[in-house]
């Protein structure tokens, strides 16, 4: 794939992932990816914003000789993450006069991960500008759009705004711009909800910086370009909220049927009480979907069977899970069956602790549930359909 044109002396020079299904040996992609890097060209200097990963750095050079880049200025660089920097050693071989762009924190990360070489940096703090001939290149620390070093690299007289990772989507397309909105909000939603979910409550500051700058474009290192900003900027207004939507995602697994049972029938119970439902059985889970259907939900409901002493490592992991991701839930519930005893209950409210949720009464089952288990059950759906009454979530 040769480069694409964005607008004048604005390039698209990065690669398209079509095969890649797991990121960091965790998070799935079941759209592959892309590692978008751009080029700007003044009559004065050459930019390259971001890199692409190492395994696919003869793509990006290739892309800079079809441009014609003999002599490359500058580098910015608005995350160490290595699936954007990875290249930046070949790139500062092939072009030995350019220097690195970026804040103090990035440049020691790329020391530490990298071993650039110390003396190819010049440094930005935030909110300082670099003249590139006839354009303005502006930087803005954006710590923790997934690692702390992160920024954001703005185009001022185009309005392009370069974020990084950040409002990227995981999707392998042949589209450079956003083209289908409603395939887009997927990508992203699982995007937002496997990487920036954990660090939603420091995104309000960036989204208004983002409103003041007032993109025409933003381009991330992850998706298509967005030419109309407000769609992926209201969809991380509303990710990032505080609301919460009358939900319950269940995630549970069961070994004898007996957890299968009984949550089938909470499943039941909290359809009557006109709840929406996420069921994601542990046994065969795309952590992605559990992921994205934790966003909005009011309540989460852990159900296992008892193994050993403990949860079933499948209900423990997508605990581990969650409680890396910090949801926004308030409610939760445990559901689950034992045969001699056990710590199962606590032992998952431990490992959810960072959720701060709301416990409800666990409904623990020895052996096979009988009817009184199903009526408690039932009255566990009354109690949650109850407390998102009184927390007014619809
Ligand atoms: Fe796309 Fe945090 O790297």
């Amino acid at each position: 794939m040769n480069p694409r044109t964005i607008c004048d002396n604005v390039w698209a020079v990065g690669t398209i992932d079509w095969d890649r299904r797991l990121f960091d040996e965790l998070i799935p992609l079941p759209e592959g990816t892309s590692y978008n890097a751009y080029l700007i060209k003044t009559a004065e200097k050459t930019v390259l914003i971001d890199t692409v990963d190492p395994p696919v750095q003869e793509q990006l050079l290739h892309n800079l000789q079809q441009l014609e880049v003999d002599r490359l200025d500058y580098l910015a660089s608005n995350h160490a993450e290595q699936d954007h920097s990875g290249a930046i050693p070949a790139v500062l071989e092939t072009y030995p006069e350019a220097r690195v762009v970026t804040n103090p924190k990035c440049r020691d990360m790329l020391i530490d991960h990298l071993h650039v070489p110390g003396d190819r940096f010049e440094v930005k703090e935030n909110g300082e500008s670099l003249d590139i001939g006839g354009r303005t290149l502006q930087f803005f620390t954006a710590p923790f759009v997934h690692w702390p070093e992160t920024q954001f690299t703005w185009l001022a007289e185009e309005k392009i705004l370069f974020t990084g990772d950040f409002l990227g989507s995981h999707l392998a397309t042949s589209a450079l711009f956003v083209e289908n909105e409603a395939e887009v909000y997927v990508g992203a939603k699982r995007y937002y909800a496997e990487i920036m979910m954990p660090f939603r409550k420091m995104f309000g500051k960036y989204l208004d910086l983002i409103d003041e700058l007032g993109p025409e474009m933003i381009a991330s290192t992850h998706g298509p370009i967005y030419p109309r900003p407000a769609f992926i900027l209201d969809a991380y207004r509303e990710w990032i909220s505080e609301d919460v939507k009358n939900e319950a995602v269940i995630a549970y697994l069961s070994m004898h049927d007996s957890t299968a049972e009984m949550i089938h029938h909470l499943i039941n119970a909290l359809i009557d009480h006109d709840i929406r439902v996420k069921v994601h059985n542990l046994t065969d889970v795309d952590l992605g979907e559990l992921a994205i259907d934790l966003v909005d939900a009011a309540t989460l409901v852990l159900a296992s069977p008892t193994v050993l002493v403990g949860p079933h490592p499948s209900a423990a992991y997508a605990a581990l899970v969650a409680n890396a991701l910090k949801p926004k839930a308030r409610f939760g519930a445990i559901v689950g069956s034992f045969g001699w005893g056990g710590k199962m209950v606590e032992q998952l409210q431990a490992l959810t602790s960072n959720l701060k949720l709301e416990w409800f009464d666990p409904v623990m089952v020895k052996g096979k549930p009988r009817p009184d288990d199903f009526a408690t059950l039932e009255a566990l759906a009354e109690a949650i359909a109850g407390r998102h009454r009184e927390a007014g979530i619809s």
